[in-house]
């Protein structure tokens, strides 16, 4: 299985912080935000790993994580997203890398304490479809939200005013090789963006969307107060801090 970071966007919700330097660079404690999501798809065996970004800071990137030698990696693959057309969007340009293989796709803001090894193997054991990772929460209103019935996700709302449950989409997918041609079907959403939600609810009709539930805390970092608890969890988690500990 290959690993994409997603990590572009403009990140408008943290401006002006984000007016000069691209949001998964902004300090988690002691390191940038993407050598989290980064370690994540290490820790679970994924070492073939691209990241997308964009914008007039892409060029960072590079010099930050060059090939990517502080995660053990020989080689980090990159490519640019030209504007703003939403997580689908970005996660199209990875077509050509991902060349056939099934895919782990993890939001670059997304930062968990423990790891998705189980969930990983548990996809690689599944014949074809997706995976994703939910998690329990008390504000699901800002996130995906998954109807589960039994052990099975009937649906995903976007964001929704009054949630059908407590269950977060968390920032981590994985997908069989199907998932391009189910992007080419999507249209924008109201604000204007290719849904990876759109993309999961492909899944859903299909019958072949499994998930499990992520342990340990998750947040994103995408707003100040996220990014604040963000920076407390990892510094009050040795663990967490240690394992992504890359050029410290
Ligand atoms: C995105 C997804 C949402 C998911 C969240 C996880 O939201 O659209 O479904 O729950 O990431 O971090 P965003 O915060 O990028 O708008």
């Amino acid at each position: 299985m290959k690993g994409i970071v997603l990590a572009g966007g403009t990140g408008s919700r943290l401006f002006p912080l984000t007016k000069i330097t691209n949001k998964h660079l902004l300090p988690i404690y002691d390191r940038p935000m993407i050598y989290f999501p980064i370690q994540t798809l290490v820790d679970a065996g994924i070492e073939d790993i691209m990241v997308v970004t964009g914008g007039r800071n892409s060029g960072d990137f590079l010099r930050l994580l060059a090939n990517g030698k502080e995660f053990g990696l020989k080689h980090i693959h990159y490519t640019y997203q030209e504007g703003e057309g939403g997580i689908a969007d970005a996660l199209a340009l990875a077509e050509h890398f991902a060349d056939g293989h099934r895919i782990c796709v993890i939001l670059g803001d997304n930062i968990i304490q423990g790891d998705i090894r189980a969930a990983a193997d548990r996809f690689r054991a599944q014949s074809h479809g997706a995976h994703i990772l939910l998690k329990e929460v008390a504000d699901a209103e800002r996130f995906g939200v998954a109807e589960v019935a039994g052990d099975r996700i009937v649906g995903i709302e976007e964001k929704p005013a009054h949630p059908k449950s407590n269950y977060a989409v968390t920032g981590i997918y994985m997908y069989d090789s199907s998932v391009f041609d189910k992007i080419k079907t999507l249209v924008p959403s109201g604000r204007g963006e290719l849904e990876i939600t759109d993309v999961n609810n492909a899944y859903v009709r299909e019958g072949s969307l499994t998930f499990s539930f992520l342990s340990g805390w998750w947040t994103d970092a995408g707003t100040f107060d996220s990014l604040l608890r963000a920076a407390n969890m990892v510094k009050e988690s040795g663990a967490v801090a240690d394992r992504a500990k890359g050029a410290a």
